[in-house]
């Protein structure tokens, strides 16, 4: 099997989106991180519902933490949910219980990561949504650094795909 570095999944609709998250959920580890990124309403949120779902957390409890910049929800691993978008001074970032989440049992899934400046992760799952027509988004997974080979090699020997 020639291997990938980027994988792409197209999605038709939210649910979609919903449902890659949630199979993602199944390799999800303690101190994972995942940086999503991608412009206003391309599906970020979305995708932390299925993946908070696949970990036991009922979408309905995931919401933004747009002025909060954290949310913390309880599932079978605890999810740390940030969204960077207000974040003015990367400093803030620390005062969020940072380390917590990179040395602790938690998942840590961030919209606008690119507000982390200085205190960006150095390996992270990238996950890239691009808007492409009202409902279509077209979803790009890689990983940077070295800690999550095993994760990308197993998506793609899983042959995760959209539903
Ligand atoms: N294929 C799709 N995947 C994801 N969302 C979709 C799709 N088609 C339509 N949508 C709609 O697009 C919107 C995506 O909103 P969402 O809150 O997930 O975006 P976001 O990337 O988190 O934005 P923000 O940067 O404001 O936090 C929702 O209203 C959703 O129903
Ligand atoms: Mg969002």
């Amino acid at each position: 099997m020639s291997k990938k570095t980027v994988l792409t999944f197209r999605s038709n609709n939210s649910r979609a989106t919903m449902n890659l998250g949630r199979s993602f959920a199944a390799y999800m580890r303690a101190a994972t991180i995942v940086c999503l990124f991608g412009d206003l309403g391309s599906g970020k949120t979305t995708f932390v519902k299925g993946l908070a779902k696949g970990l036991k957390i009922p979408a309905n409890k995931v919401h933004s933490p747009s002025f909060t910049l954290m949310n913390v929800y309880q599932g079978k691993l605890p999810v740390y949910h940030l969204d960077l978008y207000r974040l003015e001074d990367p400093q803030q970032v620390m005062g969020l219980g940072y380390e917590e989440f990179v040395f602790g049992e938690g998942v840590a899934l961030v919209e606008w990561p690119e507000r982390f400046g200085p205190f960006m992760p150095t390996d992270y799952i990238k996950i890239e949504f691009k808007h492409v027509a009202r409902d279509r988004r077209r979803i790009f997974v890689s990983i940077v650094g070295k800690s999550y080979q095993d994760f990308f090699n197993h998506i793609q020997e899983d042959k995760v795909e959209l539903k």
